[in-house]
């Protein structure tokens, strides 16, 4: 069996790629190497079932023949930085909506049937119903949630003219080792410059779950393998929300740090498009026989302790 990962050197691509070679797969994996790193798959040198080839996925024809061959695509590319879009609006339409319908037409034309997508939380907007069920639809309160909510869209309605199946995961916050962005990762660099002070974004009241990169991947697989399509909607994320101060402390205690002084730069939201509480309804993996493994503190650890060793 072989399968291609888009975004295959990034964060939660590379431990993608890791886990389908486990199973027995060749993997080819994809990058424009915008975000990725490929110190993420340098263990797999020398692997025969592993190439990587860098593409990007805005060449409509290049992307659509990378999915010849292949029984499946794992689809995690993306410009997944919330706070760009902000500044580049045409960002999240030409790296996640467009590079989707090039994928969905290779799948087409090259008769593959299945991806796997990585769609986020970021879709809900603010929910203000939690915890926030698959079939909640909200306001936008970001580009790059809708532009992930449009992707889902886009290949729901191919799956009606053709034979395509697409299982669309929502993550809540993704966290573990190869995790180069968020916020344990900036309040790390903040804190190796400066220990004796935190700068917190927001009011430290943000409310958030915290999802190790592993029970993610588990979770795909788990909906994958267990549902039949066409079109499939999971939320995956923790049952524990973990506040922002919260964070913080995990991270002072990983640096072994004590009397930081916290500076809040105020307010319910640590910039526009942040969501100052994300509760999802996890009833549906469970009734499928998914829950996380790894509890929300210990993935912040872990991932403390990661960025510490590797930076
Ligand atoms: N990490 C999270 O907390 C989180 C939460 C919700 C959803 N997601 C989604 O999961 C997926 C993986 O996220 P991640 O955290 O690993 O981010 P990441 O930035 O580490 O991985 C994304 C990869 O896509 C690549 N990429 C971007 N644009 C590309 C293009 N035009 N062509 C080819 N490659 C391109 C980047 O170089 C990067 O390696 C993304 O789709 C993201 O939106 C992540």
């Amino acid at each position: 069996m072989k399968a291609l990962v888009t975004g295959g050197a990034g964060f939660i691509g590379s431990h993608v790629v890791d886990r389908l070679l486990e199973e027995g797969y060749e993997v080819t994996a994809v990058d424009n190497l915008s975000e990725g790193h490929l110190e993420n798959v340098a263990h797999l040198k020398g692997d025969k079932r592993f190439r990587f080839v860098k593409l990007d996925l805005k060449d409509a024809k290049a992307t659509e023949k990378a999915v010849a061959g292949n029984d499946v695509i794992f689809h995690m590319a993306a410009q997944a930085n919330i706070r760009k879009s902000i500044v580049d609006h045409r960002g999240d339409l030409d790296n996640n909506l467009i590079p989707m319908i090039s994928l969905l037409d290779g799948m087409i034309k090259h008769k593959v049937n299945d991806m796997i997508f990585a769609s986020s939380s970021a879709v809900y907007g603010e929910a203000p119903v939690v915890p926030t069920p698959e079939d909640y639809l909200s306001k936008q309160t970001s580009l790059y949630g809708a532009s992930k909510l449009a992707a889902e869209a886009w290949s729901n309605a191919y799956s009606q003219f053709s034979p395509i199946r697409v299982w669309s995961f929502r993550f809540a916050n993704v966290v573990g080792e190869r995790c180069r962005r968020g916020v344990i990762w900036d309040f790390v660099h903040k804190l190796q410059k400066n220990p004796k002070e935190l700068e917190i974004l927001g009011n430290g009241k943000q409310s958030k779950e915290y999802l190790y990169v592993k029970d993610c991947v588990e979770g795909m697989m788990v909906g994958w393998q267990k549902t039949t399509g066409p079109v499939e909607a999971f939320n995956l994320g923790q049952p524990r929300q973990t506040l922002v101060d919260e964070v913080a402390d995990i991270v002072v205690q990983e640096m072994r740090l004590d009397r930081v002084l916290r500076k809040y730069t105020g307010g319910e939201h640590g910039w526009i498009g942040d969501n100052k509480l994300v509760e999802l309804s996890l009833e549906k993996m469970k009734k499928i026989g998914w829950v996380p493994g790894v509890s929300s503190h210990e993935a912040i650890s872990k991932t403390a302790r990661w960025i510490l060793s590797n930076s």
